[in-house]
Parts: structure tokens; C-alpha cells; sequence
């Protein structure tokens, strides 16, 4: 499987009018490897970037790039494809006609990414042009936004020490019931795992707050219906089975929990 966009890998295959529109530069806080992840990750669309994405269906996807469906009648798709060792181009299509053009260079600064993002679009009026580039130039930056969040908190969990203890005392269980009446996040390290308490119907339990699908944070999560849920690409889990409930293709489960228990008035966590 591959584009099919014919001579995908070309500047303007399709040989169209088009306008550049705006340049965005930017010097993204993560390294260059984060980005190519994120660049392939098409299941975030949705998720991460909800307030501008309204519909993303997953088309063919591989190392190539991948095509998603912008609408649920399949008449308009996105297709991104890895132009060159260090670009690559999205292009979008309304009806079969494209109607966007956008072309990345990223370029490794170490611990950081310098991101050249050109935006074509064809045939746009000369009063137009500057207009559309300020709209692209925003849409990019809240994008960007996203993405660097994302792949600084993935970098720093993928590197991190963690406790690597089998049991722990998490303090007194008078303070800690206040501190979670208060909604303050309670979180500890043991097993290497790094887990939140949580009180479901007065018990205290402990719930994983790092996503086994990407590394993502499952701490923001309402543990009340017995799900939490990660924002970078939507999976859910059940708190008690540690399956994964959505998406249902996901092959990815909640480590275990340790086990909460008090002791003279003191709550012990203790791996199973
Ligand atoms: S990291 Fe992908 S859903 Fe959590
Ligand atoms: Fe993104």
C-alpha cells in the first residue's frame, strides 16, 4: 500500500494554481524522533487535537504515511505521506479535487526539532492570501501546542526513574481521604508503575495514571463509572478488569494494581 496521490513524494503533483500562503517556523521542545512518531500517529487527530478535527476514520495507514476519511460518507479524505528523510506532505481532498497542500521539513536540533511547515492552497485571490495564512498560521500553532505537550510528557515517562519498590506507606488515611475531598491528585511510584488513589464508594483504591497504549495521562479521569480514560487517542479501560473497553481493536491493558490496605491508621500499598 502506498499514496494514491500519484507522484506523492512531488511538489504540486496535480499541477495546480497554487498560492503559498503562509510559512510557520517554529523550534519544537522534543526531539526529532518524538516528532516522526507523532507525524505517523494519525489516531490522535481526534482525540489530542478535538477542537480541530471533527471527523478523522482511519483509510490504509504503513510506513508510508497514511490516508484518513474527513467525513463519515467517504467523500473527502486526508492523505500525508514521508516526502524525504526529513519532510513530508499532507494534502487534503474534497470531492476527489485536493485542495490543500502542506510541506514539512524538520530538522534535528539535539533534544529539540526545528519544524518549516509551507501552506499552499490553489487558486486563491491576492486579497485572500494573507487572510487564509493567518487562519492556517493559528490552526498550526494550537496543533503544535498539542503535539509538544504530548511528546515532552511521552519523552520524559519513556526516560524517567521510577520507585521500583513492591510496597510503600502512603501516609495517614484521615489526610489523604481529605486531600481526595479536596479533588487533589494523590500519586505514587511503586513497581516502577505510578499510580493515583482514588475512593470509589468510600474505598480507597489505586488506579494506573500512565496509559499503556502510548504513555499518556489517565490522571484527569472520572474513576465513578468505573473507566478511565486517556485524551491523547480516546482509549478507555475498565478500572476493575484493567481491559481496554474502546477503541475495541486495542490490544493493550491497565498494569496491575497494588493493593490499598490500612494499617494503624496509615494506607499501605502493596503490589499483589
Ligand atoms: S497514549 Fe494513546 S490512548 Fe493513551
Ligand atoms: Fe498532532
Amino acid at each position: 500500500m502506498s499514496a494514491n496521490q500519484p507522484n506523492a513524494k512531488a511538489f504540486n503533483p496535480n499541477a495546480l494554481n497554487m498560492v503559498q500562503v503562509a510559512t510557520y517556523e517554529r523550534l519544537i521542545l522534543a526531539p526529532l524522533v518524538r516528532v516522526w512518531e507523532n507525524v505517523l500517529d494519525w489516531e490522535h487527530l481526534p482525540y489530542l487535537h478535538d477542537s480541530s478535527f471533527d471527523y478523522v476514520e482511519l483509510d490504509v495507514g504503513g510506513p508510508w504515511g497514511w490516508r484518513t476519511w474527513s467525513n463519515a460518507e467517504h467523500t473527502d479524505h486526508v492523505e500525508l505521506t514521508l516526502a524525504s528523510e526529513d519532510s513530508y506532505v499532507a494534502r487534503s481532498y474534497q470531492a476527489g479535487q485536493q485542495v490543500s497542500e502542506i510541506w514539512t521539513t524538520l530538522t534535528d536540533e539535539g533534544d529539540a526539532t526545528q519544524v518549516q511547515v509551507e501552506f499552499f492552497i490553489p487558486n486563491v485571490e491576492e486579497d485572500k492570501t494573507e487572510k487564509l495564512g493567518q487562519m492556517m498560521t493559528h490552526l498550526y500553532t494550537r496543533l503544535w501546542d498539542e503535539d509538544e505537550a504530548m511528546m515532552q510528557q511521552r519523552h520524559k515517562r519513556l526516560h524517567e526513574h521510577r520507585d521500583d519498590r513492591l510496597e510503600k506507606s502512603l501516609g495517614d488515611e484521615a489526610s489523604i481521604r481529605s486531600k481526595l475531598a479536596d479533588r487533589d491528585a494523590i500519586t505514587f511510584q511503586l513497581k516502577r508503575r505510578e499510580y493515583q488513589i482514588t475512593e470509589v464508594d468510600g474505598r480507597l483504591i489505586a488506579i494506573s495514571t500512565i496509559c499503556p497504549h502510548l504513555m499518556g495521562p489517565l490522571i484527569a479521569t472520572d474513576a465513578s463509572n468505573g473507566l478511565v480514560r486517556c485524551p491523547w487517542h480516546g482509549y478507555q479501560f475498565d478500572i476493575n478488569s484493567g481491559e481496554c473497553v474502546f477503541p475495541e481493536h486495542a490490544d493493550c491493558t491497565l498494569p496491575a494494581a497494588p493493593e490499598l490496605h490500612v494499617s494503624n491508621g496509615h494506607i499501605i500499598a502493596r503490589m499483589a
